[in-house]
C-alpha cells in the first residue's frame, strides 16, 4: 500500500511517499527557516501563507519522485502544532482523498516521530524507551507496543529544543538555535562551565527554563567568557540531563533499547552519548539520520499506514487539533 504523507504542523512543508509503513520512494522537504530567520521564531501566519503556496508544488515533487499517480491512501498531520499551518495539510490531504477516491487517515505529528525510527530500522525490538526531544516537547515514552506508549515524563517547562533555540538567541547565534550551539560547541570546552543539572535526580520530569537563566546571568557577570565555551557547557548540561533520565528509564521499563527522535535528536553529542550509554549498558542505541530526526513526512506516511491498519480510515470531516496530545495507556 503505498500512503501519501503530508506534514504541514510547523514550519516545514513536507510530502512523501511510502510503501507498507517502511520503504521510502519520495521525501521532500521544504524548510521555511529562511523565511523566519528575521524574526528569531516561527511567525505562525508566514508560516501558513508559506505552506499554501508550496504544498502543491511538494506534494507534487513527491509524487514524481516517488513514480506514483494515486496513492492508495493519504495521511497528514493533524496536531500538535500551529492551527493555521496543520488546516492547510489537512485540507489538501482531504481533498486529495476526496479526488483520488482513497482512504484519509489523521496522524498525530509525536507519533509520527516515534515511527521515524522504524522506517530506518523495522526490526526494532519492543519495548523500546523512546526520548522525544523537539522544539515544542521533551518526553520519555515507554514504547510497549504499537500504537501502546506510557508517558513516563516530559517537561515542566520549556523543551530541550526551546532551550537551544533562545540561549542560541541570547548568545547572537541565529535561528534555528540548535544546529548553531551543536556546531559552535565543538570549538569550546564543555567542562568551561558548572551549569545547573534541574531535577537530575528526581523522577523523569524535566525543566530546562532555569537553565537558560543561568546562561543570562553567567554572561552578564563574565562578559568576557568565549561563547564556544557557553555554548559547549550549557550543551553538556542539557545532554547530561537527557541521557541520565533516558538511561534510568530504559533500566526501570527493561527496553531492548533506546531510541532518539525530534528535532534535537540530531545533536551530535546527544547522539555520542546514547549510544555510550547503551554500549555500557548492553542496550541497543538507535540513532536516526539527521533527516529522520527533524519533521518530515515520510515519518507521518509511516505512521499513517499503521494507524490505517488499526483503526481505519477517518471520517472527511475532521479538523485539525492544535494541543492534540499522543494518546498514552
Ligand atoms: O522536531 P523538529 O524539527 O520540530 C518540532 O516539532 O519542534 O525540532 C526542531 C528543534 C529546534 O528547536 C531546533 O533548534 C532543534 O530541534 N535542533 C537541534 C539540532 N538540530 C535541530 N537541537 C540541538 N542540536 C541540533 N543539532
Ligand atoms: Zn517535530
Amino acid at each position: 500500500m503505498k500512503v501519501l504523507g503530508i506534514e504541514t504542523s510547523c514550519d516545514e512543508t513536507a510530502a512523501s511517499v511510502v510503501v507498507d509503513g517502511h520503504t521510502v520512494l519520495s521525501s521532500v522537504v521544504s524548510s521555511q527557516v529562511d523565511l523566519h530567520a528575521r524574526f528569531g521564531g516561527v511567525v505562525p501566519e508566514l508560516a501558513s501563507r508559506a505552506h499554501v503556496e508550496m504544498l502543491n508544488a511538494v506534494v507534487a515533487e513527491a509524487l514524481v519522485e516517488g513514480g506514483v499517480e494515486r496513492p492508495d491512501a493519504v495521511a497528514a498531520t493533524v496536531g500538535p502544532g500551529l492551527i493555521g499551518a496543520l488546516l492547510v495539510g489537512v485540507s489538501a490531504a482531504k481533498a486529495l482523498a476526496l479526488v483520488w477516491d482513497v482512504p484519509f487517515v489523521g496522524v498525530n505529528h509525536l507519533e509520527g516521530h516515534l515511527y521515524a525510527s522504524f522506517l530506518e530500522e523495522p526490526t526494532l525490538e519492543l519495548p523500546l524507551l523512546v526520548l522525544l526531544v523537539s522544539g515544542g516537547h521533551t518526553m520519555l515514552i515507554d514504547m510497549q507496543d504499537h500504537g501502546r506508549y506510557r508517558l513516563l515524563g516530559q517537561t515542566i517547562d520549556d523543551a530541550a529544543g526551546e532551550a537551544f533555540d533562545k540561549v542560541a538567541r541570547y548568545l547572537g547565534l541565529g535561528y534555528p538555535g540548535g544546529p548553531a550551539i551543536d556546531k559552535l560547541s565543538v570549538e569550546g570546552d564543555p567542562t568551561a562551565i558548572a551549569f545547573p543539572r534541574s531535577m537530575l535526580d528526581d523522577g523523569y520530569d524535566f525543566s530546562f527554563s532555569g537553565i537558560k537563566t543561568s546562561v543570562v546571568r553567567y554572561v552578564r557577570a563574565h562578559p568576557d567568557v568565549a561563547t564556544a565555551d557557553v555554548a559547549a557547557s550549557f550543551q553538556a548540561a542539557v545532554v547530561d540531563v537527557l541521557v541520565t533520565k533516558a538511561r534510568r528509564a530504559a533500566d526501570e521499563i527493561g527496553a531492548h533499547g533506546i531510541c532518539l527522535a525530534g528535532g534535537v535528536a540530531a545533536n551530535s553529542l546527544l547522539r555520542d552519548e546514547i549510544v555510550l550509554a547503551c554500549k555500557e549498558d548492553g542496550r541497543r542505541a538507535f540513532v536516526p539520520s539527521r533527516a529522520m530526526c527533524t519533521d518530515n513526512a515520510a515519518m507521518i506516511a509511516a505512521a499513517g499506514w499503521r494507524r490505517l491498519q488499526s483503526d481505519g480510515a477517518w471520517a472527511l470531516d475532521t479538523g485539525a487539533d492544535p494541543n492534540l496530545k499522543l494518546s498514552v495507556t
